[in-house]
């Protein structure tokens, strides 16, 4: 399930340039989850190219993986203004389709406090919860989740960006 080209089912179509999709491969038993589009992958409607991408094509280099290996998506399909977080209502408007993206994954990744929010309703710290497995219940089916941090807080943290690797590593025992 896609948005339509047009999509305004939330006020992030008032500032987008493209809808972001996912990326990688549609069958894939393990889904990455973003927060939402930055300003690269707004103009590039492709998630995670830019800086973060990097980072987190880095970590999954390290654990053997590739792009073409996962599935890659957001919480929203649509920038939101100056890379803020994701509102509630926007993330709710967006749901449908990123339920039917991690329907039938072996492995949903969470990346970020955001997007673990809005996949499990965690409202505390994610250091707390980071690289443990849980599960989520995604259309009335059970999925394996693990909530890490968001490649944009390993810039500067070493201990989140091994983190990070070590949540790819995980993810690569899955494939
Ligand atoms: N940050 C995200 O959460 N998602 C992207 O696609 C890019 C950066």
């Amino acid at each position: 399930m896609r948005p339509d080209a047009d999509c305004r089912l939330c006020g992030l179509c008032e500032g987008r340039t493209n809808i972001v999709l996912p990326d990688g491969d549609p069958g894939a038993r393990v889904v990455i989850v973003g927060e939402g589009p930055g300003e690269n992958e707004d103009i590039l409607g492709r998630p995670f190219v830019g800086r973060s991408g990097k980072i987190l094509e880095d970590a999954m280099a390290s654990a053997g993986i590739s792009r073409s290996d996962v599935l890659i998506t957001n919480t929203v399909k649509c920038r939101p203004p100056g890379n803020r977080d994701p509102t509630a209502e926007e993330m709710a408007a967006c749901r449908p389709f990123l339920e039917s993206e991690l329907s039938g994954r072996a492995l949903v990744i969470g990346l970020g406090r955001s997007a673990v929010r809005d996949l499990t309703g965690y409202e505390g710290k994610l250091s707390d919860i980071a690289n443990r497995l849980d599960t989520i219940t995604v259309m009335g089916e059970e999925i394996d989740f693990l909530p890490t941090y968001h490649p944009a807080a390993c810039i500067y943290n070493k201990s989140a960006r091994s983190a990070l690797s070590e949540a790819m590593e995980i993810a690569g025992r899955y494939l």
